[in-house]
């Protein structure tokens, strides 16, 4: 079974550590043939990641509307055009600085799809949410709210309170929560997993039937934390 492992730079990387990790990832010929591995560089290093057959490159968000005059956003047929695959949409970092709602993510989602690529659409609760006991409504509605009408799509479950805090749910809670998000999904989906991931735990959390993959923050800025994971397939 294929599993998916996508680097999410965010805004962290320079033109030289791209151009370093590129090199190195693209000479390396013994990756595990069940690892589909997509980077997802700032804007400006997009180019500088494609062509490479042993990986696929994504971009970190896209702009709600296809072209017109929207200073500052960049559209999904241009992502299109570039090479991109994949758009990551509605991660949590988004909907808390800059507002983005449910249905502007679902709106980004429908426009990433209809240039023919995959979004990959961030979900989940935070703290006081979990803390609450009621993460399973919470993370229903933001599904039912910003899941596009039809297409082929990757979901990101990321708790906000394991982005970038070296905390996790347990396994037990991963695999839980998968079931109950693959329950209310009409089509078979993968749904991967984003928040605190390294190469301590990535073995542990892809080994779990219902986890297709991982979306990778800190641990993917440099090889040497990010191989040990893509290894861990
Ligand atoms: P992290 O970030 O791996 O640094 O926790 C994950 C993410 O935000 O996608």
């Amino acid at each position: 079974m294929t599993k998916y492992i996508i680097a999410n730079w965010k805004m962290r990387m320079t033109k030289a550590g791209a151009k370093t990790f590129v090199q190195g990832l693209a000479a390396l010929r013994d990756l595990p043939k069940e690892a589909s591995t997509i980077l997802c560089p700032p804007f400006p290093l997009i180019e500088s990641c494609l062509g490479h057959p042993s990986f696929d490159v994504g971009a970190q968000t896209s702009g709600a509307f296809l072209q017109g005059p929207y200073t500052g956003e960049v559209s999904a047929s241009l992502l299109k055009e570039m090479g991109c695959k994949y758009v990551i949409v509605g991660h949590s970092e988004r909907r808390v600085h800059y507002g983005e709602t449910n249905g502007v993510v679902k709106q980004k989602a429908q426009k990433v799809l209809q240039e023919g690529m995959t979004p990959i659409l961030c979900i989940g609760e935070p703290l006081e949410i979990y803390k609450s006991g009621q993460a399973n409504t919470y993370l229903q509605q933001q599904l039912q709210e910003s899941l596009p009408e039809e297409g082929p799509l990757l979901i990101a479950y990321e708790p906000v309170w394991a982005i970038g805090t070296g905390e996790t749910p347990s396994l037990e809670t991963i695999e839980k929560t998968h079931y109950f998000l693959t329950s209310l999904l009409k089509t078979q989906t993968p749904i991967i997993y984003g928040g605190s991931v390294t190469g301590d735990n990535a073995k542990d959390i892809l080994g779990l039937p219902s986890v297709s993959g991982v979306l990778v923050g800190g641990a993917s800025l440099s090889l040497e934390t990010f191989l040990p994971i893509i290894r861990s397939v």
